[in-house]
C-alpha cells in the first residue's frame, strides 16, 4: 500500500473486554464479545481501512487471587496459563487479535501508574479516609467479596460484601449485619482507613453532554441497551469510586502515593490494558520491521482525532466502558480520542440457563471445536448473537443452523455448481451467452442482486454493527443463487440450449464468487476453501469488499476438483450432547455436586532449594482452643531437640483432645509468625481442604526430631 494511500485510509482502533484470567471463555463471552469485533475487523479490513484489534487478559483483582489460591498456583502462575488457555480457544475460533497481551505486564503497569499520577495532578483523583472491614487475623483489610454477612434489605445470610445474592442489592460491606470474613470465619472489626478516589461527579456534566451528542447523531446513534443504563446512573448522581485496594497483586501505587502499599482496583487498571496492548505491538513490530514501524506509532491510534475508538463488550462492562474509561481518558487530558461506538450485547445463555461450568452446565470450546467445524459454530452463534436482548446456544439450533443453512443451501450452491461443471462442462469455466453485454446487467434480476449485496451487507448492516442481518443478507443472496439454479434447470438446458446452461452457470459462478467474499468476515476458513475451488489465487480475504460482485473469472479456465464442504450433523450425535449437559442430569434446576478439581502442578524448583526445608517428625505433647479464634489451635509440639509452640488453622477439623500423642510432620524452619497475637514457630502439613483436612502423620516409631526426607 502506497504511503499516501495510507494517509487517507479509514482508521479504526477495536477493542474486546478483556476476559479476566481465571479461568477458560466460553460461547457466551465469545457471542458476547468477540465474535462480533472479529467479524467487523475482517470486514473493514476488506474494505481498505486501517485497522487494529486489541486485547489481552485482564490478569488482577481479588477474583484472580482466590482462583489461584484454589489451584494451589501463585497469581503469577495462574494467570500464564490461563492466558494461553484462552488464547488457544480465541485461536481455534479464527478470532485475529492484533495483539493479546496481558494486564499483568510492565507496559500496563507504568501506563496505569501515569494515569493515576495524571489523575490525582488534574484533581480528579483524591485521597479520603473511610472506614472498612479489617482481619485482625489476617492481617488485612477485606475485600468486598471475602465478606459474608445478612442482607439488610432482605435478610439473607449469606450476602455478599459487595451484593446480595439473594435481593441483588448493591451493598457496602458495612451494611451487613453480622459480617464475617469468608477465609476464617472471623468476625471482622471496622477500621479507618486511607484509599483513593476517582471523583465521577466532577465530570457528570460533561459526560451528559457527550452522550447526548452520541446517541443523538443521525448516521450512527448508541445502543438504546448502552446509552439507558449511563443515564440511569446520572438520572441517580454520579459519586466518586474508590479505585485502590488492599491486596498484594496488582499495580502498585507510583511515587510518591506509595506509603499504604496498596494497589489499583482492577477495574482501573484494565481497561488501560487496551492501550498498553496497543503501545506493546508497536514496540514489538518496530524492532522485528523498523523501516515501517516506530514504538510511538500507537499515537496514530489513540491521540489521533481521525481514528475511531469501537469498544466490543458485554452488558455487565457498560459503566465503564461507555462512564469510567471516558473519563479516565478525558480527565488525563492528553489528547486521547474516545469511544466512537460501544457494541454492548446482553448475554447468551445456554439451554434456559446461564453458562456454569462448576454445574457442568457448560460446553468445553476446545472440546467442541475439536468436533465441529469453528465456522460452523461462528455461523450458528452470529446468527444467534445476543445483538440487544439475550439469547441462547440450543443445541438443535446449532443442528439446523449446520444442516439446514450452511450445509442445505451454501454449500449446497457451492457444490451443485461445481460439480455441474466438473461433470457436465469439462471442469471448464463456461462462458456468457454471446449476445449478452455487461451494461444490461443492471436490468438482469439476478445480476442485479449480486450487484448490489455487498453494499447491502456492508453499509447497511456490518459498517451499523448489525450482524446477523448482515448474515441474513448474506444466506438470501446464496438462496437465491439455488432459486436461479432450480429456475434455469441447466441440467435440461444441457442438451437443449447449450449457450444458455453455460449461461446459467457462469451466472451461478459469479455469484458464488461473490457469496465467498462477503461470507469471508464471518466464516473465513469456509470462504477460503470456496475461493480455492473456484481456482482464484490468493486469498480471499484480500480481495477488496468494492469488488466482490466483479466476475473474475476466464472463459475455459480449468478448475479443480470440488469437495463437499461439510458433513452432516445426525440426530443422534445431537441427543449425546444434550444428555451430557449437566452430567446428563434430566432435571436442569438441579443442583450438580461441585467437583473437586485437581490444581496444577507449581513451577519446578531446584533440589537445592528444596532441600534448605527443613522437615521432621514432631509429636504433639498438648493442644488447645485459642479465644476468639474458630480457625486456630495451639499445639505444643516435640521435635527432639526442642519443644515448639505452633499455631495452626485446624480447629474446625480436629478436637484439641483427639491431637495429643499424633506423630505429625513439621517444617522446622520456617521463620516464626504471629498469628493471632502469637507466635508461630513452624508448620505442620495437612492434606485436603475445609471439610476433609488430614494430618500428614507417621505410623510406628519414629522418634521426634528425625529427619523427613
Ligand atoms: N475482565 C472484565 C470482565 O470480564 C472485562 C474487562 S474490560 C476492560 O468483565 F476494559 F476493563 F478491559
Ligand atoms: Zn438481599
Amino acid at each position: 500500500m502506497a504511503e499516501t494511500d495510507k494517509e487517507t485510509r479509514e482508521k479504526v482502533l477495536v477493542t474486546s473486554a478483556l476476559p479476566y484470567a481465571n479461568g477458560p471463555i466460553h460461547f457466551g463471552h465469545i457471542a458476547g464479545a468477540y465474535l462480533g469485533a472479529d467479524i467487523y475487523v475482517r470486514f473493514k479490513k476488506m474494505c481498505g481501512a486501517d485497522i487494529i484489534y486489541m486485547c489481552g487478559t485482564d490478569d488482577h483483582g481479588v477474583a484472580i487471587t482466590i482462583s489461584a489460591e484454589a489451584a494451589g498456583r501463585s497469581p503469577e502462575e495462574h494467570v500464564s496459563i490461563n492466558h494461553a488457555l484462552i488464547k488457544s480457544i480465541f485461536n481455534k475460533m479464527n478470532i485475529d487479535f492484533t495483539n493479546f497481551s496481558q494486564t499483568s505486564n510492565p507496559t500496563n503497569h507504568s501506563m496505569s501508574q501515569h494515569f493515576f499520577k495524571r489523575l490525582v495532578e488534574n484533581g480528579l483523583i483524591v485521597q479520603k479516609e473511610t472506614e472498612q472491614l479489617y482481619s485482625r487475623e489476617l492481617d488485612l483489610f477485606l475485600a468486598d467479596r471475602y465478606v459474608e454477612g445478612t442482607c439488610p434489605h432482605c435478610g439473607y445470610e449469606k450476602a455478599r460484601g459487595d451484593e446480595c445474592g439473594s435481593c441483588g442489592a448493591w451493598l457496602d460491606a458495612l451494611e451487613l449485619i453480622d459480617p464475617k470474613c469468608k477465609v476464617n470465619g472471623e468476625k471482622p472489626e471496622v477500621r479507618k482507613t486511607k484509599n483513593w478516589f476517582l471523583k465521577l461527579e466532577d465530570r457528570a456534566e460533561w459526560l451528559e453532554g457527550w452522550l447526548n451528542e452520541m446517541q443523538g447523531r443521525a448516521e450512527l446513534p448508541w445502543k438504546k441497551l448502552v446509552v439507558s443504563e449511563i443515564q440511569g446512573y446520572l438520572k441517580r448522581g454520579l459519586e466518586s469510586r474508590a479505585i485502590t485496594r488492599d491486596l498484594k497483586w496488582g499495580v502498585k501505587l507510583p511515587q510518591p502515593y506509595t506509603e499504604d502499599g496498596k494497589v489499583l482496583y482492577v477495574w482501573f487498571d484494565a481497561p488501560i490494558g487496551y492501550i498498553s496492548s496497543t503501545i506493546e505491538y508497536f514496540a514489538r513490530k518496530s524492532e522485528e520491521d523498523p523501516g515501517n514501524y516506530s514504538p510511538d506509532m500507537w499515537k496514530d491510534y489513540w491521540q489521533n482525532p481521525d481514528c475511531k475508538l469501537v469498544h466490543f463488550i458485554g452488558k455487565d462492562n457498560i459503566p465503564f466502558h461507555a462512564m469510567i474509561f471516558p473519563i479516565m481518558l478525558q480527565g488525563v487530558d492528553e489528547g486521547y480520542i474516545l469511544p466512537d461506538f460501544i457494541a454492548g450485547n446482553a448475554f447468551l445463555n445456554l439451554e434456559g440457563r446461564q453458562f456454569s461450568k462448576s454445574e457442568g452446565w457448560y460446553i468445553e470450546p476446545l472440546e467442541f471445536l475439536e468436533k465441529y467445524p469453528t465456522d460452523s459454530l461462528r455461523y450458528y452463534l452470529c446468527s444467534d448473537m445476543p445483538e440487544s436482548t439475550d439469547s441462547e446456544f440450543q443445541w438443535d439450533r446449532f443442528q439446523q443452523a449446520h444442516n439446514g443453512e450452511l450445509t442445505n443451501i451454501y454449500a449446497n450452491l457451492v457444490n451443485r455448481t461445481l460439480k455441474f461443471i466438473s461433470t457436465k462442462l469439462d471442469g471448464k469455466v463456461p462462458s456468457y451467452k454471446r449476445d449478452w453485454k455487461e451494461e444490461q446487467w443492471v436490468d438482469n434480476s439476478i445480476h442485479n442482486k449480486i450487484m448490489t449485496a455487498p453494499g447491502a451487507i456492508g453499509e447497511l448492516y456490518l459498517n451499523r454493527f448489525m450482524f446477523r442481518r448482515g448474515l441474513q443478507e448474506m444466506m438470501i443472496l446464496a438462496r437465491e443463487g439455488n432459486q436461479y439454479f432450480d429456475s434455469r434447470a441447466p441440467w435440461k438446458a444441457l442438451t437443449e440450449d447449450r449457450a444458455e446452461c453455460e449461461h446459467t452457470i457462469r451466472t451461478c459462478l459469479r455469484l458464488i464468487k461473490t457469496m465467498a467474499v462477503v461470507s469471508c468476515p464471518f466464516i473465513p476458513e469456509t470462504a477460503q476453501r470456496v475461493w480455492a475451488m473456484l481456482g482464484l489465487e490468493g486469498n480471499v480475504a484480500d480481495c477488496k469488499w468494492c469488488e466482490a460482485a466483479v466476475d473474475t473469472f476466464r472463459d475455459g479456465a480449468r478448475l479443480p476438483e470440488p469437495e463437499p464442504l461439510f458433513k452432516k450433523i445426525d440426530n443422534k450425535q445431537i441427543a449425546r450432547e444434550k444428555k451430557k449437559l449437566g452430567g446428563g442430569a434430566e432435571q436442569p434446576k438441579k443442583k450438580q455436586k461441585k467437583q473437586s478439581s485437581i490444581p496444577g502442578i507449581k513451577k519446578f524448583v531446584e533440589f537445592d532449594d528444596f532441600a534448605k526445608v527443613d522437615l521432621r517428625a514432631g509429636r504433639i505433647l498438648e493442644a488447645e482452643n485459642i479465644e476468639g479464634s474458630f480457625k486456630m489451635l495451639k499445639l505444643k509440639v516435640d521435635i527432639g531437640l526442642e519443644q515448639r509452640q505452633i499455631i495452626a488453622g485446624i480447629a474446625k477439623q480436629f478436637k484439641p483432645e483427639d491431637l495429643k500423642g499424633r506423630t505429625i510432620i513439621v517444617v522446622a524452619n520456617l521463620e516464626p509468625k504471629k498469628l493471632m497475637g502469637l507466635e508461630s514457630q513452624g508448620m505442620l502439613l495437612a492434606a485436603g481442604g475445609k471439610k476433609d483436612l488430614q494430618l500428614l502423620t507417621v505410623t510406628g516409631d519414629v522418634a521426634p526430631g528425625t529427619r523427613v526426607s
